[in-house]
């Protein structure tokens, strides 16, 4: 049953160069005709460089705080669009009767068509593939892109892989596989860069996770501003902490501790750890050999050298 040991690699194909879970052969032409609301706000990202922490943030500013409302799981308010099941979940279920799929997993699509206006999408699609809909901006629907340096983004992803992908080589192995673009959601500085050459178009805010962490009240104003709200400076600092790495990692309706739960009562995984793990900027050049820094850099410099992006 331990499904994950196999899908780790196998459960991924290409299309357009990108790497994607082998689910898109089901979705993706769904996903490219979706209907988009003018409404609709998207947090856009490659794994691990914050996605979390930037949905809540939106969700958060966009419903006037309702912190109340926050109470809710995130995935029920801000779905996964392209989600990825880490198990052939049809193979799976009928050994697991009592495992029951929220219609977010089984069917986000559907999920996210029905759900009631603003909707909050959450997908890691590369800009080219986002929804047609989407990408030719005939609607007026918003898009933040959270980006985070290739070293830490590696580093969280490895942590990621081990805890809920069944990942059991090392890291220095894991560090070849991020940089030879091996990855879901890979070519990684494509990525960045195919939403970072849309900074400047009106629906879009592109923010970075160094930038979150220096100062927070900074990018909390910025996004505000973006989704067209004015938040007094007493809220701007009630939200700060509500947005802590601290409060997040105690909070279960974004610490996806209850996912974590279900795949360990299932079966489904065996690692521990935490998915709120050190929210730090740093490690991953700590923990990382000095070939693989440099590797990492000159990687970088090549990719994003006349872009004028910096981490
Ligand atoms: P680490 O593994 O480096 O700790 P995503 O949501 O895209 O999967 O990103 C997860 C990363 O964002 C994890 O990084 C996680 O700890 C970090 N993160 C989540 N909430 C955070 C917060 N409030 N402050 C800082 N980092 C946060």
């Amino acid at each position: 049953n331990k499904c994950f040991v196999t899908s780790f690699r196998n459960g991924y194909i290409k299309a357009n160069d990108v790497v994607l879970p082998v689910y898109f052969k089901k979705f993706g032409q769904r996903i490219q005709d979706m209907d988009i609301r003018d409404d609709d706000i998207w947090v856009c990202s490659y794994p691990k460089t914050g996605t979390t922490w930037c949905q809540e943030m939106t969700w958060c500013i966009a419903n006037d705080l309702d912190f109340e409302g926050a109470k809710q799981f995130l995935p029920e308010r801000f779905p996964f669009l392209d989600h990825t099941p880490l198990f052939d979940y049809e193979k799976v279920l009928p050994e697991k009767p009592d495992l029951k799929l929220p219609l977010y997993v089984s069917d986000s699509i559907e999920f996210i068509n029905g759900l009631k206006s603003p909707r909050f999408i959450k997908t890691h699609l590369p800009y080219k593939l986002l929804p047609k809909k989407l990408r030719d901006q005939s609607t007026k629907a918003k898009i933040v892109y959270v980006a985070r340096n290739p070293k830490d983004t590696c580093l969280s992803y490895f942590h990621h892989c081990c805890l809920l992908e069944g990942y059991t080589g090392n890291f220095e192995d894991f560090c070849k596989l991020f940089t030879s673009d091996s990855l879901c959601f890979s070519p990684f500085f494509d990525h960045i860069l195919g939403y970072w050459n849309r900074r400047d178009d009106s629906q879009v805010l592109f923010l970075k996770y160094e930038d979150m962490k220096q100062d927070l009240r900074a990018v909390i104003r910025r996004t505000a501003q973006f989704l067209g709200k004015d938040l007094l400076d007493d809220q701007v600092l009630v939200l700060e902490d509500h947005l802590s790495f601290e409060s997040m990692k105690n909070n279960r309706a974004v610490n996806y501790e209850p996912v974590i739960e279900i795949n360990k009562t299932h079966n489904l995984i065996e690692a521990d750890g935490s998915f709120m793990r050190s929210g730090t900027v740093g490690g991953g050049k700590q923990k990382m050999s000095p070939e693989f820094v440099n590797i990492f850099d000159e990687w970088e410099e090549k990719c994003l050298g006349k872009s004028g992006l910096k981490f």
